[in-house]
């Protein structure tokens, strides 16, 4: 598994969270922040945002790995996702399918996935571990 420090961990976790407040799901209420971590050391949040035509709604992974591709930036080492109804996530969230395919085209199999709950509570992932057999052209 990639390295990562337990401060840098934290620190992801906790944008993750702050990226969550500014969510706008007013459809499902289901609120999602991300912080995507770039090789370099940049970090790039989002959030999910919805549309009352539903299709053209986006995840927060998503929106984080848009504004870090057109900043010119493509190589990544992890990602914290916090979700969750409540006013503070009460489980992890996993990335949707269409997210994990996402990841996969710009990360390779070490890239990590953190599931955050608070800043201090979150569980790791392997790309490989979430999408097996994952399809590239
Ligand atoms: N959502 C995310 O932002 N990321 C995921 O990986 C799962 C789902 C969002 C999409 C939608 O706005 C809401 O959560 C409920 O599905």
């Amino acid at each position: 598994m990639a390295e990562i420090s337990k401060k840098q961990l934290e620190l992801l976790c906790s944008q993750a969270l702050e990226a969550r407040e500014i969510s706008y799901a007013p459809y499902s209420r289901f609120r999602v922040g991300a912080a995507l971590l770039a090789k370099d050391g940049q970090v790039f949040t989002g959030c999910n945002i919805e549309n009352g035509a539903y299709s053209p709604s986006i995840c927060a992974e998503r929106v984080a790995f848009a504004k870090a591709v057109s900043e010119g930036c493509r190589e990544f080492k992890a990602i914290a996702v916090a979700g969750g109804a409540g006013e503070v996530p009460d489980d992890y969230c996993p990335p949707c399918g269409v997210c994990r395919q996402v990841m996969a085209e710009f990360c390779g199999p070490d890239f990590l996935i953190i599931l955050a709950k608070t800043p201090s509570d979150c569980k790791t992932y392997t790309l490989s571990e979430i999408l097996p057999l994952a399809f590239k052209l």
